[in-house]
């Protein structure tokens, strides 16, 4: 049975690969995509989304512009990694579908209200701002929603934003928290597994080996946004984040992980939004989530290169 997703995303190069990734998936049944402010503004993130969506033929799925700023603070966004547009690195026509009228926190909750319980799962790819806001609005929601499964946070990575936070928890820790304190079944793809699965030339040259017209433009992006992180890192690529979350749904066997107790850190400034995982078990706090720690990065790249040769 296909597996009904909500796609919730600040596209990003490599939210865009995900979102591709799991609209080249049979497991998988894409519902929407709500779009938030992160790795740029609200605005150019639901543009991104629908230029995707075009890209993948999919000018049918609706897209949703939902918070266009975290709950309590001001927006932070990664123009210096993503580029002006978000998108930079493969240049792509002006989307012609619009963005639905509904807010998406409203699609958020009426979609999971309409739905059976526990068939729809929620794939958070940027700051958790939507789905903490649609929880807060209507906390019966919690109850009905099958999983989420985020991109976010780091422990042995530590930060990238900062030298205690990930970008995603940082820019909105106040909805983080309200996510990890939901009680629903959580899934997180921290930096401790994405800065496992690390693009490399070999990767782009297989991707444009395969001439097509959508793994070109994955490449283009990968070689765009894999400038920052080589030399920030000195490494030969970058870590491909937010795919993780999308190959975890279909593919789980490639990751391992513990089911951990995550806090979220919202009163230092020093450490904002830090992911405070108890890895070691030395709390009696008890277990809200399980935090990949580990990934088959070469199967993790397969995966995608083999799907995205079939869009
Ligand atoms: C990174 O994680 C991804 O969700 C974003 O797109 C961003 O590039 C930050 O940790
Ligand atoms: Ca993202």
């Amino acid at each position: 049975m296909r597996r009904d997703i909500i796609i919730d995303t600040d596209p990003g190069q490599d939210d865009a690969v995900a979102i591709l990734l799991a609209l080249a998936s049979p497991e998988l049944n894409v519902l929407g995509l709500t779009c938030v402010a992160g790795n740029v503004p609200l605005e150019r993130t639901s543009y991104n989304a629908r230029q995707v969506c075009e890209l993948a033929r999919r000018s049918d799925l609706p897209v949703f512009a939902g918070c266009d700023r975290p709950m309590a603070r001001g927006l932070v966004t990664a123009e210096y990694v993503h580029g002006d547009s978000g998108l930079d690195g493969a240049p792509l026509p002006e989307p012609v579908m619009p963005v639905q009228s509904t807010h998406a926190v409203d699609f958020i909750i009426d979609t999971l209200r309409a739905a059976a319980p526990k068939t729809i799962t929620l794939c958070p790819l940027g700051p958790l701002t939507n789905i903490a806001t649609a929880l807060q609005r209507a906390p019966d929601i919690a109850e009905r929603i099958a999983q989420v499964v985020l991109r976010g946070g780091a422990y042995f990575e530590v930060g990238n934003i900062t030298p205690a936070a990930e970008f995603n928890i940082y820019v909105d820790p106040e909805a983080a928290q309200l996510v990890f304190g939901s009680g629903v079944d959580l899934v997180v793809a921290p930096l401790d597994v994405t800065h496992k699965a690390l693009t490399s030339p070999e990767w782009s040259a297989t991707l444009r080996g395969k001439n097509h017209p959508i793994c070109e433009v994955v490449a283009g992006w990968t070689e765009f946004f894999e400038r920052f992180d080589t030399e920030k890192y000195g490494s030969k690529g970058a870590p491909l984040h937010d795919p993780c979350v999308i190959a975890y749904l279909i593919a789980p066997e490639i990751f391992a992980g513990r089911r951990v107790n995550v806090e979220i850190e919202t009163h230092s400034e020093l450490t904002r939004g830090m992911t405070v995982a108890d890895w070691w078990g030395v709390t009696d706090r008890p277990a809200n989530a399980l935090f990949l720690g580990s990934i088959d990065a070469a199967k993790y790249f397969n995966l995608i290169t083999n799907r995205l040769a079939q869009l």
